[in-house]
């Protein structure tokens, strides 16, 4: 049979300082009722002193690792999706692998904003399948709050901060990775991004988005990249269990699921209580839904994921 990368276990880390929308609406203004008619969130976990993207990382790789039944040095690759890194260099994957007490891997930093999870799943699924990697760790870890302009109010309401882990090894048995197809669209950068970086403004920047159009193209690119996948994979929306997606808005979840016919409560909703926190929202969004049970031996389970770039991009797995 062929050698998959099989999704062995899974961990996540949401910092201590819990923000509803009404904490958030005496400081900006801002209203419960608009953020949750608009987008479905009512709370989002904030980053507090000490709590960095390597930290949050390095708490949901544990756990992704014990839940796999192995340890740090069985780990032989670390992939950590992010665009909030602790610092512009070295990649905050090493920071993590120090953490971990790893004393050689590959480790190295994959920067494709909320779709980077999937990118980095899939560069991990490519080494493991090659033969190149055993025991991957693949983390999504954010902390948004740093780069949002809390003036704003059309931006600030929407992200949170957090990490989600998963561990991948090889399988023969059926389960794992079945197909991922990526996209990315340059054309698009002027519609989601930070307004700085080291080699323009050598500053770190602000997160700028217009969100009207972003929604827009996030609806139809992800119904799109579903059903590329899922004849990559050879199967039908009917032969999914569970959609783990990427958490930016509730409304664009629900119009989705009803562009490819598929159950409401197939899809795994964590919008409402982390709400975005973009590279690291599947992964958090996975772990809850296996966590609870609700995700189970054998079910097929499909990622998807868009932000900034634009990049896009979806994954099927047999957990
Ligand atoms: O993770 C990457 C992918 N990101 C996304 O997918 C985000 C996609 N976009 C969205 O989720 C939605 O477009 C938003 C939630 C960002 C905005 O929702 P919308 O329904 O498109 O609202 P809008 O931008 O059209 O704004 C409607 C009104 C405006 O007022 P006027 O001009 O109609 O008087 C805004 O000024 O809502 C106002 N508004 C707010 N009011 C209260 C905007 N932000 C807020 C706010 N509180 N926080």
């Amino acid at each position: 049979m062929t050698r998959h990368a099989a999704l062995l276990g899974t961990g996540s880390a949401l910092p201590k300082n819990r923000v509803t929308n009404a904490e958030l609406a005496k400081r900006v203004d801002t209203s419960d009722e608009w953020i949750v008619e608009r987008t479905g969130i009512r709370a989002r976990y904030l980053a507090g002193e000490g709590e960095t993207t390597a930290s949050l990382a390095t708490d949901a790789a544990r756990k992704a690792i014990a839940a796999a039944g192995l340890e740090p040095s069985d780990i032989d690759l670390i992939i950590l999706a992010t665009a909030t890194p602790d610092q512009t260099f070295p990649a905050s994957a090493t920071k993590v692998q120090a953490a971990l007490g790893i004393d050689d891997c590959v480790a190295f930093d994959v920067g494709a904003v909320c779709s980077g999870f999937l990118y980095a799943l899939s560069v991990a699924e490519s080494m493991i399948r090659a033969g190149s990697a055993t025991n991957a760790l693949v983390i999504g870890a954010e902390t948004f709050s740093r780069i949002l302009d809390w003036d704003d109010r059309t931006t600030c309401v929407l992200f949170g901060d957090g990490a989600g882990a998963a561990v991948f090894g090889p399988a023969d048995d059926g389960r794992g990775i079945l197909a991922t197809k990526l996209h990315a669209d340059g054309r698009y950068n002027e519609l989601l991004y930070v307004d700085g970086g080291p080699s323009t403004t050598g500053t770190v920047g602000k997160l700028r988005m217009r969100g009207q159009e972003v929604f827009r193209h996030a609806v139809g690119k992800l119904a799109a990249v579903l059903t590329e996948v899922l004849e990559l994979a050879g199967m039908t929306a009917k032969d999914i269990d569970w959609v783990v997606p990427h958490q930016a808005n509730a409304r664009i979840l629900d119009a989705t699921a009803r562009k490819l016919g598929l159950a409401p409560e197939k899809v795994v909703v964590t919008v409402d209580q982390h709400a975005n926190t973009s590279a690291a929202s599947v992964p958090l969004a996975l772990d809850a839904a296996i966590s609870d049970g609700r995700i189970k031996a054998g079910d097929i389970v499909v990622l998807e994921a868009m932000g900034g770039g634009f990049t896009w991009g979806a994954s099927v797995l047999r957990y």
